[in-house]
């Protein structure tokens, strides 16, 4: 009998409609930038050029974060997850400068999506968790999880102990795991998982570092609209043990 064991995906994949921009974004840029599950994370041409440290988001949204942070590191390679096609799209489109809304250019070449470090898992993250490498990772970035404010949903949400061990695994010991929310329920509930898992320490100072940006930061989608709509963004950085 086979039996499917692979996690169940709640969140959307896909949107209502795609504009044929965005289809062609994806058709012709995301092949090259993808990773798959049969991807030698020790590889050293992993990315197109050698990197000091590699760091993962999960969950990249449209991808402003991860595009920000890889144009300000060039020498960190960053592997970006996110299941929801239209984001990845937003990322092609961030990165080739190819407006989603406008029409597309006459010729498009490959060399304008051309970007050494950043790679790209274009699905569930948790299931690439198994092909990446014990003690791999300098930094995990889960920025603005989908929050399933509502208890019978608590089960879907990103930050819970069988994440958290595969995080422990691939992180480096020191490397960093970084969470940012702005919602109250989803806050008090990563400080009682994280407070319930050994792997982690959390490395605020004082009662008020954890409310500001961290000097590194770019914002996102989600936080411009939290911090319009009067909701303070808490980040968290916690440090694999
Ligand atoms: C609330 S949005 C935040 C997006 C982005 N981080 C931001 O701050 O703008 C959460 C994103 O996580 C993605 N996501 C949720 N679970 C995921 C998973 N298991 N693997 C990859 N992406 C996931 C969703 O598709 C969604 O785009």
């Amino acid at each position: 009998m086979f039996i499917d064991d692979r996690p169940h995906f709640f969140g959307r994949r896909k949107g209502r409609v795609i504009r044929k921009t965005k289809t062609t974004l994806l058709e012709t840029f995301l092949p090259t930038l993808k990773i798959d599950a049969q991807t030698d994370f020790t590889a050293p041409d992993l990315f197109g050029v050698p990197v000091k440290q590699v760091c993962l988001e999960i969950g990249f949204g449209n991808g402003e974060h991860l595009a920000g942070q890889a144009k300000n590191n060039p020498d960190v390679g960053y592997i970006g997850a996110e299941v929801f096609q239209n984001g990845v799209a937003n990322l092609l489109s961030l990165i080739t400068g190819i407006k989603v809304t406008a029409d597309l250019p006459e010729t498009i070449t490959l060399e304008k999506g051309r970007v050494d470090n950043i790679r790209v898992w274009d699905n569930d993250i948790r299931l690439l968790f198994k092909s990446m490498p014990d003690n791999f990772l300098d930094k995990v970035y889960l920025l603005f999880p989908d929050p399933w404010p509502k208890k019978r949903h608590a089960s879907r949400r990103f930050v819970n102990q069988d994440n958290l061990k595969e995080l422990a695994r691939i992180l480096k010991p020191g490397g960093i795991l970084r969470i940012a929310t702005d919602h109250k329920v989803y806050k008090s509930w990563t400080l009682h998982q994280m407070h319930d898992c050994p792997l982690f320490r959390w490395t605020a100072t004082c009662g008020n570092d954890w409310k500001h940006e961290p000097q590194d930061w770019v914002q996102t989608k989600y936080q411009r609209k939290a911090l319009k709509e009067g909701r303070r963004p808490v980040f968290l950085d916690y440090e694999k043990l």
